[in-house]
């Protein structure tokens, strides 16, 4: 069974490129992630050319995925990056990423963060407060720097996503700016003598299932763009979707692609794809600890929990899991639970799994983008390593935390 181009079985054992993710974990241990840059750089490349025509630049959104060697790979493949604090923005820049190529996102920057960007001269800031303006215009002609570049984003009162907490773009939500807020400052540019507002940005979701909302937003983007011939550059934020489960099919980028070529002509255009990127060449291993049949369920209870992997428990997401070694015969229905403290610490629920026993390993597949970014100390659980493969070379990227690292930033 091939799931994707790295991640397949092979003589029943679950590989991950050339590599046996099995003997991964024995020096390992788990829960871990494990990364396929082959399939994180055929990801972007597919984009690249699906939006190819559009001449657009991809801007990986880090908060989807933030390791460094993940980050490097994408800078060497020419992606730029979407940050959306001061410490994404630093782990760009140590990941080797040119500032010109960040935008600088994100509805509460701080002053200091504001300062941190142009200083180390960021390419676009996408702004979506009038006060962050003003600490931009001052921070600007303190340093007597260049014209700073911001893409207002509009709030283009549309509603889409997979998820409420994945909405961002209707009326209520808190993110953009109102088209009249933004008519305003376009044209009164002229009080912020230190910015050049050459671009509109906007992202009203994640796991966009259609291009009709997103046309739609872009076309209220569009109807405002036109009144001001200052704005060069139009983002179209992120939200390409991803299949989630098996057989699931999600539209390929090209159609978005073609639509938005025929708008955006003559303008710049950016994008800001997070999980499309990083998603599928993500998974999380986890080792069965116990098993336990209870009110007429079967629970295997795991080493991994919300910790490591909340979307389950957020979103209510779906993640397929798999068993490391794939046995024939019959299957049953388990819970698959986390050892967390809470009744949500639930990874998967009614899923066909072969009779586990304790010990056995299982992944939880599409977990590259909001895996390990989302997770926590809750429980004082130490956060995972995080594998990387590339072909048949695999190297722990970032270790397994460990009791002192819990206690580090405590008198
Ligand atoms: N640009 C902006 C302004 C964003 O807010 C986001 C995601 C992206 C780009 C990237 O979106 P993507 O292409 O990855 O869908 N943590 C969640 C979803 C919330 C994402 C927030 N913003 C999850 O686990 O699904």
């Amino acid at each position: 069974m091939v799931f994707n181009t790295s991640i397949r079985y092979a003589d029943d054992e679950l590989r991950i490129d050339e590599v046996d993710i099995e003997s991964i974990v024995r020096e390992v241990g788990t829960p871990a992630y494990i990364y396929s840059l082959p399939r994180i750089r055929e990801n972007f490349q597919r984009l690249r050319s699906a939006f190819a025509p559009l001449n657009a630049r991809l801007h990986f959104s880090v908060k989807a995925n933030g390791n460094l060697d993940v980050l490097r790979a994408l800078s060497d493949a020419g992606a730029g990056f979407d940050c959306v604090s001061g410490g994404e923005i630093y782990r760009a820049l140590r990941a080797g990423a040119a500032a010109e190529a960040i935008v600088f996102a994100g509805v509460g920057k701080t002053r200091a963060e504001l300062a941190y960007a142009i200083t180390n001269g960021v390419g676009w800031i996408n702004a979506e407060n009038i006060g962050e303006l003003d600490h931009i215009d001052d921070i600007a002609a303190e340093r007597g720097a260049k014209p700073v570049l911001v893409a207002l984003r509009l709030n283009p009162e549309v509603t889409a996503g997979a998820h409420p907490y994945m909405a961002t773009g209707h009326g209520a939500a808190k993110f953009g700016l109102t088209a009249e807020v933004v008519r305003d400052v376009l044209s009164n540019g002229a009080r912020y003598p230190n910015i050049d507002f050459a671009g509109l940005h906007m992202h009203i979701g994640s796991q966009l299932s259609e291009a009709s909302a997103t046309l739609s937003a872009l076309e209220k983007l569009l109807a405002l763009a036109i009144d001001y011939p200052q704005i060069r550059a139009i983002n179209v934020g992120g939200g390409l979707p991803v299949a989630y489960r098996f057989g699931e099919k999600v539209a390929p980028p090209d159609r978005l692609a073609s639509e938005l070529a025929r708008r955006l002509d003559g303008y710049d255009v950016l994008l800001e794809p997070g999980r499309a990127i990083v998603a599928d060449a993500g998974l999380l291993v986890a080792k069965v600890l116990y098993l336990k049949r209870q009110a007429g369920h079967n629970f295997a209870i795991v080493d991994a929990s919300m910790a490591e992997m909340i979307r389950p428990a957020l979103y209510g997401a779906h993640h397929e899991i798999a068993p490391l070694r794939r046995t024939e015969g019959e299957t049953v229905s388990t819970q698959v639970v986390g050892p967390v403290c809470e009744s949500a610490d639930v990874l998967g629920r009614d899923r066909q799994l072969p009779p586990l026993e304790p010990g056995d390993k299982v992944a939880l597949l599409t977990a590259g983008a909001y895996g390990m970014t989302m997770a926590s100390n809750y429980n004082a659980r130490r956060r995972p390593a995080e594998v990387i493969v590339d072909g048949d070379r695999w190297w722990v990227s970032r270790r397994r935390e460990t009791f002192e690292d819990l206690l580090k930033f405590e008198r």
